[in-house]
């Protein structure tokens, strides 16, 4: 084999290399973020629980929150007694809207009802409000 032969033969192996290493970075940079969407989340038990302070639900009244990334709402229906549902509108996913003079929900989008308990009292919302576990602790109300 002449020299300009193992010359061409040599760049070619180097642009091989070359290539293959690029497509391997770019091969990652896609994939990473499939990879970090699905991957478990580092400490998503311990976030799954939203520990609020009694005083932040006044009897009657309700308290909206954030859980698991979407919003909650816990409410203190009797003296003591606290209940929690996620306040996504069954329907079509608005958020509600609590009314304490009625003590009832209402969607502001196609003026859905549910109860202080998450039953449907009309409108088209098809499901009741899906309920959140509650459990009290000292003076925190702790959901989830
Ligand atoms: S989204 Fe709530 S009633 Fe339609």
């Amino acid at each position: 084999m002449d020299t300009g032969s193992k010359d061409f033969a040599r760049r070619r192996a180097l642009l091989a290399t070359l290539l293959a290493g690029i497509g391997a970075v770019l091969t990652g940079a896609a994939l990473y973020p499939v990879w970090r969407f699905l991957a478990p989340r580092k400490g998503a038990e311990a976030q799954d629980q939203v520990a609020l302070s009694r005083d932040q639900v006044p009897l009657g009244g309700a308290h909206f929150f954030n859980f698991r990334g979407r919003p909650a709402v816990v409410l203190q229906t009797r003296a003591g007694h606290f209940t929690a549902f996620s306040a996504v509108c069954t329907h079509l996913g608005c958020v509600i809207q609590w009314q304490a003079a009625e003590q009832r929900f209402l969607c502001p989008c196609h003026a859905g009802l549910f109860s202080a308990e998450g039953a449907v009292l009309g409108g088209p919302p098809p499901r009741p409000l899906e309920s959140l576990a509650v459990s009290l602790r000292d003076d925190q109300i702790l959901v989830g």
